[in-house]
This record gives C-alpha cells, sequence and structure tokens, in this order.
C-alpha cells in the first residue's frame, strides 16, 4: 500500500520518481546499476532471463477496482522464477488529441504502479508498445502516435534504473512494412536517445517479430545499447489450433506437437539462423514471445514449450512466455496458483525462495 501511495504521488514528475524508487529500496533490489551506466548489452539481455507478458488485456487500465493482476502478483512472480515482466501497453485509446497525444494522469497512475512494484519484488521491466494492430491497419496515420508515445514515456523513466527496458513496437506488420518500420524506429529511437543515452532499447523485425526476416531489420550502427527481439509461435497450425483471431487455424484443432526430431529440429534450425545472424551483426536475442493456445493438448504444449525455452535457453538468450494469465496462461488468477503443467514445462526446478534476499 505505502509503495501504491507512494507511486500515485511519483507520477507527478521524474524527481519524486527517483526519490521513491529510492525510498522503496527498489535500486538496490533490482541488481541495479546507477541510472544511464551503459551496461554491455549482452550482459543486459542475460539478466532479462526467465521473463512472461503480463497486462495487456487487464482490465486495470479501465479501473483498479477490476483489476485482475494484483500487487501480490510481482512477488508471486518473482519467486515462481522470473525475473522479467514484459508489460503489454496499449496507450492509444488513453491519449488526448493531437498533436501533443497527451498520455492521461489514470494511464501514468497504473503503469508507475507497475514499473515501481515490479522494481521493488527484483524483477526487470519492458515496457512494450504493444499497439501493433493500430499500425498493421494504418502505419503512417499512427506514425505521430507512436512518435508523441516516445516522447512522453522517455523523459518520464530517465532516471529510472537500467532494469526498466524500451521496447519500441510489438511485432510491426501489415502496412508496417519493414521499409517504413526501418524508419519509424530510427526517429522513434533518435526521440529515445534524447534523454535515454544508454538504456537499452528492445527493438525486432517486421512481418511480426519473424524470426525469419531479421535480414530486413535495420539498426543504426553505433547504438550498442539495441537487444533484438524475435517471436516464435511455429508451427502455427499447432500453436494457434482454434485461435479465433487466426483465421487460417481457428476451424482445425487436434494437432500435437509430439516433440520428434524432425519437429525438434525445425524449431532448432530456426533457432540456429537466429543465432548466427545475432554473431554476425553483434547483437544479443530476447524471445519476448512464444506459446501454444489452450485449445491444444496439454501434453504436446508442456513438450513444446519446455523445447522452445530449453533451446532459447541453451543459445544465451533471454525469453518472455506469452502470457502470465488469460488465455495460453501459466498462472491461474482465479485460482491463486500456478498453472503447474506450463509452469514446470518453463521453470523446470521451480520457484526462486531467495528471490528477495539477494
Ligand atoms: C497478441 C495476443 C495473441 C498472441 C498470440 C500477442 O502478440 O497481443 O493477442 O494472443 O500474440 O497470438
Amino acid at each position: 500500500m505505502k509503495i501504491f501511495l507512494l507511486t500515485r504521488i511519483c507520477s507527478v514528475s521524474n524527481i519524486l520518481f527517483c526519490v521513491i524508487l529510492s525510498l522503496t529500496g527498489s535500486v538496490s533490489q533490482a541488481e541495479d546499476s546507477p541510472a544511464g551506466a551503459s551496461d554491455d548489452a549482452f550482459s543486459q539481455c542475460r539478466r532479462l532471463g526467465r521473463g512472461v507478458n503480463v497486462l495487456g488485456y487487464d482490465p486495470i487500465w479501465e479501473s483498479n477496482s477490476k483489476a485482475h493482476f494484483k500487487l501480490e502478483h510481482f512477488k508471486i512472480i518473482r519467486e515462481g522464477g522470473f525475473k522479467t515482466l514484459r508489460v503489454n501497453l496499449y496507450p492509444y485509446r488513453h491519449m488526448g488529441d493531437a498533436p501533443e497525444f497527451r498520455l492521461s494522469d489514470s494511464w501514468w497512475r497504473t503503469t508507475d504502479w507497475v514499473v515501481s512494484n515490479a522494481l521493488s519484488a527484483g524483477l526487470n521491466v519492458i515496457l512494450d508498445l504493444h499497439e501493433y494492430e493500430a499500425h498493421g491497419k494504418d502505419a503512417e496515420g499512427n506514425r505521430d502516435r507512436l512518435l508523441a508515445f516516445w516522447r512522453q514515456v522517455s523523459p518520464h523513466f530517465k532516471n529510472a534504473p537500467s532494469g526498466v527496458f524500451f521496447e519500441i513496437l510489438n511485432e510491426p506488420n501489415g502496412k508496417m512494412t519493414p521499409r517504413l518500420w526501418n524508419q519509424n524506429l530510427a526517429e522513434a529511437l533518435a526521440i529515445i536517445r534524447a534523454d535515454n543515452s544508454s538504456r537499452d532499447v528492445i527493438v525486432g523485425p517486421a512481418l511480426w517479430n519473424s524470426v525469419d526476416h531479421l535480414e530486413e531489420l535495420k539498426l543504426p550502427d553505433q547504438d550498442r545499447n539495441l537487444i533484438v527481439t524475435v517471436h516464435y509461435y511455429k508451427p502455427m497450425a499447432f500453436t494457434h489450433q482454434g485461435a479465433s483471431w487466426a483465421a487460417a487455424y481457428k476451424d482445425k484443432v487436434g494437432v500435437e506437437w509430439k516433440g520428434t526430431l524432425q519437429e525438434q529440429s525445425e524449431i532448432t534450425s530456426d533457432f540456429q539462423k537466429v543465432q548466427a545472424w545475432s554473431k554476425q551483426n553483434n547483437r544479443p536475442i530476447l524471445l519476448g514471445e512464444f506459446g501454444a493456445y489452450d485449445k491444444g493438448d496439454i501434453a504436446s504444449r508442456v513438450r513444446y514449450t519446455y523445447w522452445v525455452a530449453q533451446t532459447a535457453e541453451r543459445l544465451g538468450w533471454s525469453w518472455a512466455y506469452w502470457q502470465f494469465d488469460s488465455d495460453f496462461m501459466v498462472y491461474d488468477i482465479s485460482k491463486n496458483q500456478w498453472y503447474e503443467p506450463i509452469y514446470r514445462a518453463l521453470i523446470p526446478q521451480g520457484g526462486d525462495s531467495q528471490a528477495n534476499s539477494k
């Protein structure tokens, strides 16, 4: 409660934000270096470790009283063995008019509450702009919103510890072609760098952060504080079976993933291709989303989830599972417990009771 009240005030200014983080002890608990210090992007990426996507579809953004995600979940996630929250943000519905596109006070209150409590629990936070549908439909029309978002968010967190990461845009797709994406990301990055010269920024390729389109991604060579993200849902016929939003796969269920050598090596070879790109371009990799929708049988989903997470770890990547609650869930909020099959596939050795005593 103390943190919650403090963070409400904290949205007023950056200075207060810093004071509050130190009052709550979050700087030391988040294993932090001073704000703005230049950490090697590879070690920053390793530090992300095992993560989980949260809050994208939580009614908390409409009203605190409707929140599914509660204060206790920060600690549960950290003690469960995760190190990072990838917070899926839909800020456009909380913005005022052009040209400022001012983010509402209530959006800031919730965002500050998430960031300060995550840091206090010893978790890193990725602020992921998840407005991929808006940009997919109208990339040109939404460019100013994207830039206005980072123009407000970047200065607000300029003194935040380096456990706070920015992700420019989730899954650019559709009208956000590789060419437009390369332009938009460079513009957003320039805005971010005005206040956060060395904060680690996460950016992935167009065409849904696909492992097959890294070659089209153009990053400013001199910026070495970038982490490259890919998402992995192949084979879609398995991971998106029965999913209403995936037209090609929504009507066909009963697809298994048996973990045959052939199935395993399809994933391994996709990941090795990414690894080769990573080495050649000297950029670390975050697997920012993966998982299999819950219309597939659970034995297949466990095998698949385990294999993807373990393959990523063997290559030294960090990852974030899609997603904490709701569909694909690893935690059942209604029962207040981990959904064991998926949880064990992700964190085979179980939670970390020392999570808060490092
Ligand atoms: C989307 C979700 C979707 C998931 C898997 C995410 O990026 O935000 O709506 O369930 O991908 O398709």
